[in-house]
């Protein structure tokens, strides 16, 4: 069984809504899923995990603080220990676009991990039919 964890950010909830459809995807390929906002997540999350699939708003054109401190506070505990593990992301953003997402996976790059399935990015609120993509990225990334 494959153990999926999802790391995110989200301050007005549309992050958060699709972190959570990720979540119910994953279950429903019966991962063990663990789902974490970034500022509760540290480097044993990731080294315990099999696939990671990471969620962050455009905020000011790049990933949220949050999701940055994260890299920030666990580079050297993870460096090295992590590479080749399969990850994906995902994102709520406004008229600016997906280069929250963009910047999200070069850190992501960085860090030694490898990008497993496309990108979910939501306009605002996510519709249905994004929920939906959020549903399938999670059950993807469990069935690796
Ligand atoms: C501090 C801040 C900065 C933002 N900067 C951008 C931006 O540069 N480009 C953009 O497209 N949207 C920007 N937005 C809009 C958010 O990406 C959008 O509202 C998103 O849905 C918020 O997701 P959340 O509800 O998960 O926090 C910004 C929002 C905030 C709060």
């Amino acid at each position: 069984m494959a153990k999926v964890l999802i790391i995110y950010h989200s301050q007005s909830g549309n992050t958060g809504k699709m972190a959570q459809a990720v979540y119910d995807g994953a279950l429903s390929a019966d991962a063990t899923v663990s789902l974490k906002k970034a500022a509760d997540a540290n480097a044993d999350d990731l080294l315990g995990c099999d696939a990671v699939i990471m969620g962050t708003p455009n905020y000011f054109g790049y990933e949220a603080g949050m999701i940055k401190d994260f890299f920030d506070r666990n580079f050297f505990a993870m460096k090295g220990k992590v590479d080749g593990k399969p990850y994906a992301t995902f994102g709520s953003h406004g008229n600016g676009g997906v280069k929250a997402i963009e910047s999200l996976n070069k850190l992501c790059d960085n860090l030694g991990l490898k990008k497993a399935v496309e990108s979910v990015a939501a306009l605002r609120e996510p519709s249905s039919e994004v929920l939906n993509e959020c549903r399938g990225l999670g059950s993807k990334m469990s069935l690796l």
